[in-house]
């Protein structure tokens, strides 16, 4: 039996002290945070009491900055009101309102507490609305069977799912002419790993209403972030299913599955629901978010210190080229490319024994809580940890 009643020792995977700060190697993890007890702004504090400026801001589902005190005001009036009750709140119709007035192109939506159930839903969907099975996904979309594979998936529902490659516009056409009309829908993660080209964007767009199949625009991490809307805001490319969720309610747990109406009538001839799906503290949280996105110019500061940040590791880049192999990512989700699994591992220890923590794999995320002091602190830290490293290449 492992050591922990918790297996795995965690039940965020990505949250795993060997996914942040590389494998141990056998041994007992020591020196690296592995627990935390707070969180506040863009700080943290582990269970030993030190203190850390953190980018990986709970994996992108924070963007104003932990425990942003209008959040936290609307989510505590949730509570005080009783939290879940037998009726639907009031306030998923007029969240589910507020959101279709600033993102139109969810003329309707449903919410869900996941990104993997919202994104299973816009798949369940889209198989309803075609009549047809196959689908073809590019990225992550969470942990559920449909775009898995491995043990415990069964073969039927793998065979069923297939991977386009990302900004491949021949290989994309190819595939989704392959499937032809047998696809029921392609989902894609609009940005993975580097920015999505307009051809390649317009292609999916044409080549999904040409045969007839659904396109879904996975934007877990990118709506809140990119834009309120997205990368089919920024990019001006409209899906017809989109899904949201993460920085969507600033860490407290919602997601949803929108677009057009005509595509979300066929929840009424499938089955897609969940008790805690109405509960109103994350409702309200979404609701109090989508105000300070609407006020301030959260996606600008985003942008600006997501662009400060990521020059800042181009040069890094150019400094310690034997350590630094490449930028990854976009201003707004960006990370180092390594040139080793060691060197990953040692950069994330050195930052972490110095106050920080940065995310050796893809990606570091900017809030609203990072100034430029703040970055420019943290390049300086990145600039002495892979120096070191560097000695030692
Ligand atoms: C693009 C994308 N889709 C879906 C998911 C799954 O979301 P969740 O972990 O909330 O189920 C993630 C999570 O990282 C994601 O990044």
């Amino acid at each position: 039996m492992s050591d922990w009643r918790v297996p795995g020792f965690t039940s965020t995977g990505s949250k795993r002290p060997d996914a942040l700060f590389g494998p141990a190697g056998g041994e007992a993890v020591t020196g690296v945070p592995t627990r935390m007890t707070r969180a506040a702004g863009c700080r943290v504090w582990d269970a030993e009491g030190r203190e850390y400026v953190d980018y990986v801001m709970a994996l992108g589902a924070v963007a104003l900055g932990y425990g942003h005190p209008e959040v936290n005001r609307a989510a505590e009036r949730a509570i005080a009101a009783g939290v879940a009750g037998p009726l639907p709140p009031l306030l998923e119709e007029q969240l589910a309102d507020a959101l279709a007035m600033r993102i139109p192109w969810l003329e309707q939506m449903r919410f869900l507490k996941t990104g993997a159930e919202a994104v299973a839903a816009a798949v369940r969907l889209a198989r309803v609305a075609t009549g047809r099975e196959r689908v073809l996904g590019c990225g992550y979309h969470g942990w559920l069977d449909w775009s898995q594979g491995g043990e415990g998936i069964p073969a039927a529902t793998r065979a069923l799912y297939g991977e386009i490659p990302f900004n491949d516009v021949d290989g994309t056409r190819r595939l989704i002419r392959e499937a032809g009309d047998r696809l029921a829908v392609v989902v894609v993660e609009p940005v993975v790993v580097i920015e999505p080209t307009r051809e390649w964007l317009e292609l999916l767009r044409a080549e999904t209403t040409r045969v007839g199949a659904v396109l879904v625009f996975d934007e877990i991490k990118t709506a809140f972030r990119l834009a309120i809307g997205g990368a089919a805001e920024r990019y001006g490319v409209r899906p017809d299913l989109a899904v949201l969720g993460k920085a969507m309610a600033n860490g407290f747990p919602l997601a949803l599955v929108g677009g057009r109406a005509d595509l979300m009538a066929g929840v009424a001839r499938t089955w897609i629901s969940s008790t805690l799906a109405t509960e109103s503290v994350a409702l309200a949280a979404a609701q109090a978010t989508l105000e300070v996105f609407a006020h301030e110019d959260v996606c600008g500061h985003l942008h600006r210190m997501g662009t400060r940040l990521l020059h800042g590791l181009h040069r890094l880049h150019h400094k310690h080229g034997d350590v630094v192999t490449g930028v990854g990512g976009i201003a707004e989700m960006c990370f180092l490319h390594f040139a080793s699994e060691d060197m990953s591992r040692n950069v994330a220890r050195g930052c972490a024994a110095r106050g920080l923590l940065f995310k050796r794999t893809a990606y570091n995320f900017v809030s609203m809580a990072h100034e430029e002091v703040t970055v420019d602190r943290t390049l300086d830290i990145l600039d002495e940890v892979l120096g070191a490293a560097d000695e030692h290449a």
